[in-house]
């Protein structure tokens, strides 16, 4: 078994490696002078099963295609098994055609990662559950939650209303209510007019008085979670504590999360937050 990490988050993977009990496979990544991508593996991985760790985070173009070359030089090193590892699955939010002309990109990703030659891929709390089906090689999806949830539940937080920031995240919200201890559920109405832009309506379920969980996959640009934080203060709701797996945060969310809206904002370092954006209410969970 070999282990090689991408440039996109170095830190989860020494963690991963470490956990492991193994170093991670030398190579080298460099660049062109007109900007194209080099990547050599730097040992012999004849035969072996490799794992290849790279989030496609920002900048999301570069990653995956560093990714892409990763598993080419691979499969030309005849490895016998190559896995992509992807603690954040990006272009996963245009999972189908919600107007006519578009892409699907999630897809398009899916057929890049197995033409270029993977034979598995491993990722963490997809956009999208339905987006293994993109694949035609196994797929292990596994989860941030269990760590997220150890957190909230060590907090020993009273009086819980689990919230879904929209209708597409019910399943994971009420997956997540029920360990903790059957909390209930609530829902918030959602309309997007524009892409990036989020426009909260309604509370569906009571928070009054209780400490509210807004549970989600992903905070991008951070609106869809502090628009409904605002809503749900507005309901009555006595704390609110944000939970995502992927902290993409796009701007503005640092300046829209530390506004002072939060409890705690929770995430999990599948992608790397550079030390000048953390804030005091960030709590960062580690899924190596
Ligand atoms: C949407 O369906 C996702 O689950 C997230 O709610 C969304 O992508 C977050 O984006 P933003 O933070 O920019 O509102």
């Amino acid at each position: 078994l070999r282990l090689f990490s991408g440039s996109a988050n170095l830190q989860l993977s020494q963690e991963v490696a470490r956990y492991l009990g193994m170093d991670l496979g030398p190579m080298i990544r460099k660049r062109f002078a007109d900007g194209e991508i080099y990547v050599q593996i730097q040992e012999s991985i004849r035969g072996c099963d490799v794992y290849l760790i790279q989030p496609s985070c920002q900048p999301v173009n570069d990653h995956l295609m560093e990714l892409l070359i990763m598993i080419d030089a691979c499969r030309r090193a005849s490895a016998r098994q190559i896995t992509a590892v992807l603690p954040y699955y990006g272009y996963a939010r245009a999972d189908r055609k919600t107007a006519g002309r578009e892409s699907i990109t999630a897809k398009l990703v899916a057929n890049l990662i197995t033409q270029a030659g993977a034979n598995r891929v491993l990722a963490m709390d997809l956009h999208a559950a339905q987006i293994q089906g993109y694949f035609d090689i196994p797929f292990d999806h596994v989860y941030g939650s269990p760590v997220l949830l150890d957190y909230l539940t060590s907090k020993a937080l009273h009086d819980i209303v689990v919230v879904s920031p929209d209708v597409g995240g019910v399943a994971r919200a009420r997956a997540f209510a029920k360990k903790l201890n059957d909390a209930p559920l609530a829902i918030i109405d959602k309309r997007r007019q524009a892409h990036n832009v989020a426009e909260v309506l309604n509370v569906i379920g009571d928070v009054k008085g209780k400490t509210a969980v807004l549970v989600d996959d992903m905070i991008d640009t951070g609106g869809t979670i502090t628009e409904g934080a605002k809503l749900l203060r507005e309901e009555g709701a006595s704390q609110v504590y944000a939970c995502a797996t992927h902290a993409v945060f796009s701007p503005p969310a640092i300046q829209r999360l530390s506004s002072g809206l939060f409890e705690e904002v929770i995430v999990t370092n599948t992608i790397p937050i550079p030390e000048g954006d953390h804030f005091p209410q960030l709590v960062t969970l580690s899924v190596a």
